[in-house]
């Protein structure tokens, strides 16, 4: 019978890492076709609408080479990876982050596009389910590093088929790991 090496587990760190290699290849898979519009506008610019070919949509954040832009963006999917239990229920899913070979290259970070508005005055009482979205945050050793309004964003959809308001939170280029207790506090207050 073939002896093969023993397989060890998967850790959770090999996991994290065949997963960027995953969003590598589909963000190395971009073509400028893919762009739909233009999708808001924030402290790195443009925010792109996209479709990849397997039909979903991304909002797409996209950086030069070499630029202060671009490490922020790594960071950014460095911290979406740490966060995917959270994926499609606190933040975003990220659907692709690396290096881009399409537009001259540069870096590309795609997340799910999700349907919503950004969290306004009178929205009071969605402060418990955005507390709830923070502590897990921290509690995965993430603190923000730029909570505003316009870095949540709230889905009315349900409303209608008797649910309610779903928010979420995303805009991750501003931070840190960093499991302080004192930090996060503070970014609560
Ligand atoms: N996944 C998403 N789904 C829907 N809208 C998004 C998404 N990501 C970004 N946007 C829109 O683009 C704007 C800027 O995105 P953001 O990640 O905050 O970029 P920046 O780092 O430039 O501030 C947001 O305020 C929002 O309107
Ligand atoms: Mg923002």
């Amino acid at each position: 019978m073939w002896q093969g090496a023993a397989r060890r587990p998967l850790t959770p760190c090999d996991l994290a890492r065949e997963e960027a290699i995953r969003l590598a290849e589909e963000a190395a898979a971009l073509e400028e076709n893919m762009i739909k519009g233009v999708l808001g506008r924030g402290a790195l610019g443009a925010v792109f609408e996209a479709r990849m070919p397997c039909g979903r949509l991304v909002a797409l954040k996209l950086a030069p080479p070499g630029s202060p832009e671009e490490d922020m963006l790594r960071n950014e999917a460095m911290v979406y990876l740490v966060l995917q239990e959270l994926w499609n229920k606190d933040v975003p899913e990220l659907l692709l982050a690396g290096p881009l070979r399409a537009f001259r290259s540069g870096y590309a970070l795609g997340t799910c596009l999700s349907p919503g508005r950004p969290l306004q005055e009178g929205d009071a009482d969605l402060l418990p389910a955005a507390l709830a979205i923070l502590a897990n945050v921290h509690a995965r050793g993430v603190i923000h590093g730029d909570l505003r309004e316009e870095n949540f964003l709230v889905n009315e959809a349900g409303i209608a088929m008797g649910g309610a308001k779903t928010i979420m939170l995303f805009d991750f280029s501003h931070s840190s790991i960093d499991s302080d207790k004192e930090a996060q506090a503070d970014e609560v207050d």
